[in-house]
């Protein structure tokens, strides 16, 4: 039977990299798949591509009417709501001392803000729908420092326990509703293109992110979305409030 059969799955940062791929494995496990991102080109072009059993819509994770909006849709659209996928997210190379409290507020607005807004709006219609299983993307970068990447490091170590409370609340309620995190370590995907072109010197960009990871190469997008893939599914329905972490041993 196919893994998501009759499941229906909202994914923010749909558009790109681990959402989209994602987006495909949901599609190929039997569910149905809103993909919602700011990137209207893209995000439509994948929902064409994969058919009827895919819907965009258009979503600015910050903002809290655009999540009313996006899961209104998804509940017309397909009937239910019973998957979350927080993917949205921008990274930013800063320093305590370089970074603007500008800065620091726009990518804490998208990774950790939007990730509160989209778990708030979802809880709802996945009560209206038995449960659900919400799987926010945090990063390696969430559990440990980098000291090239403070705000992105702050955010995502919000989105760590965040999780965790929306999973203790859900509990607490017996909603039947899950909610993990997930940390990858340096995954091929746009967002960390340009880290791939910045030589430290003596490497290539590529090199030296590979050299961080024992297993001695970047991660790639459907090796998260397999994990995101079982969190969403019910092969986990005793994982609440957990990370799940895919890094290559990096952390290790
Ligand atoms: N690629 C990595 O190495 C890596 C590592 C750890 C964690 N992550 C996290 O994984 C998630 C997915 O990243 P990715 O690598 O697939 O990147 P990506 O750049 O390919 O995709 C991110 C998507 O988020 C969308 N987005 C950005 N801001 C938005 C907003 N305000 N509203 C709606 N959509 C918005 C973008 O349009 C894009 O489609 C992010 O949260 C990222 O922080 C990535």
């Amino acid at each position: 039977m196919p893994r998501l059969e009759n499941k229906v799955v909202l994914l923010s940062g749909g558009a790109s990299g681990i959402g989209a791929e994602t987006a495909r494995q949901v599609v190929r496990e039997g569910g149905k798949a809103v993909l919602a991102d700011r990137d209207e080109t893209r995000g439509r072009a994948l929902a064409d591509e994969l058919g009827a059993a895919a819907h965009f819509v258009p979503l600015d994770v910050t903002q809290e009417a655009s999540w009313q909006a996006a899961v209104a849709a998804t509940v017309e659209t397909f009937g239910a709501l019973h998957g979350l996928l927080n993917a949205a997210g921008i990274g930013v190379r800063n320093s305590i001392e370089d970074c603007t409290l500008e800065e620091y507020r726009r990518v804490n607005d998208v990774n950790s803000l939007g990730t509160f807004l989209g778990c708030k709006t979802a809880i709802p219609a996945m009560k209206d729908a038995g449960g659900g299983s919400i799987v926010n993307i945090s990063s390696v970068l969430g559990l440990r420092g980098a000291a090239y990447a403070m705000a992105y490091c702050a955010s995502k170590g919000a989105v760590r326990t965040l999780t965790k409370n929306v999973a203790l609340h859900c509990a607490q309620m017996k909603y039947n509703i899950r909610c993990n995190s997930v940390h990858p370590g340096y995954i091929d995907t746009p967002m960390i293109a340009p880290r791939l072109e910045q030589s430290d010197g003596n490497r290539s960009g590529r090199q030296s992110l590979e050299d961080m990871h024992p297993l001695g190469r970047l991660g790639r997008a459907d090796e998260v979305a397999s994990m995101i893939l079982f969190l969403l599914s019910d092969e986990s329905t005793f994982s609440t409030g957990s990370e799940f972490v895919c890094d290559g041993g990096l952390t290790a």
